[in-house]
């Protein structure tokens, strides 16, 4: 009760009470805006996705970008042409499909027994330029000039592909 006398003796806080209610900045909380709100970050969270997909490669594009590699090497099977299968090579060791160990080049071997793993960023920067990165390679091979591609096909290694 004291309270609310000491509000009432106050000239400012009895102005505040009696204006009107602030319809205008009520409404932005109303629940309209709020599902309009939520529907624009959903869309935000679905254009981001989109850009996640597309960062991370699309395995079916990348079915397609594998026919610049298929006269040399098999992905969905694990035989061997005259480059090694790339079946299961995300994160395989260079030179080390046991099926090709006689027919790689001293360098591929080389270059995994140092340690080089083909990772997606490993194979991304060879897939770019295969000489500059096993320097003595024998792929005759090269390179992809686009990023886009090489995301693509790596997407379409990774996926397991199926013939
Ligand atoms: C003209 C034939 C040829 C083409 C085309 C070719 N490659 Fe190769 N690739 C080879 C050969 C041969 C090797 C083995 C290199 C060595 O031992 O020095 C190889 C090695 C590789 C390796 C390393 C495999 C391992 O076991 O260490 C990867 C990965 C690879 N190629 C991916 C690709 C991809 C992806 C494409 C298509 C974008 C491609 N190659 C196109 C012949 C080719």
């Amino acid at each position: 009760m004291q309270l609310s006398w000491r509000v009432f003796r106050n000239p400012a806080t009895m102005q505040r009470l009696l204006r009107p209610r602030p319809y205008k900045a009520d409404s932005q909380s109303s629940p309209g805006s709020a599902m309009f709100r939520a529907a624009s970050s959903a869309s935000i969270l679905l254009l981001a996705t989109a850009l996640t997909a597309h960062a991370g490669g699309d395995p079916a594009l990348g079915k397609h970008v594998f026919n610049r590699c298929i006269a040399c090497h098999e992905a969905a099977t694990d035989r061997d042409k005259v480059g090694p299968h790339l079946m299961g090579v995300v994160g395989r060791t260079a030179g080390s499909a046991e099926s090709f160990l006689g027919h790689y080049s001293e360098a591929m071997k080389g270059a995994g027994a140092a340690g080089l793993v083909w990772d997606e960023a490993n194979l991304a920067e060879y897939l770019k330029a295969p000489k500059l990165k096993v320097p003595g390679n024998k792929m005759a091979f090269a390179g992809l000039t686009n990023d886009d591609d090489i995301a693509n096909v790596i997407a379409y290694l990774k996926a397991d592909p199926k013939p």
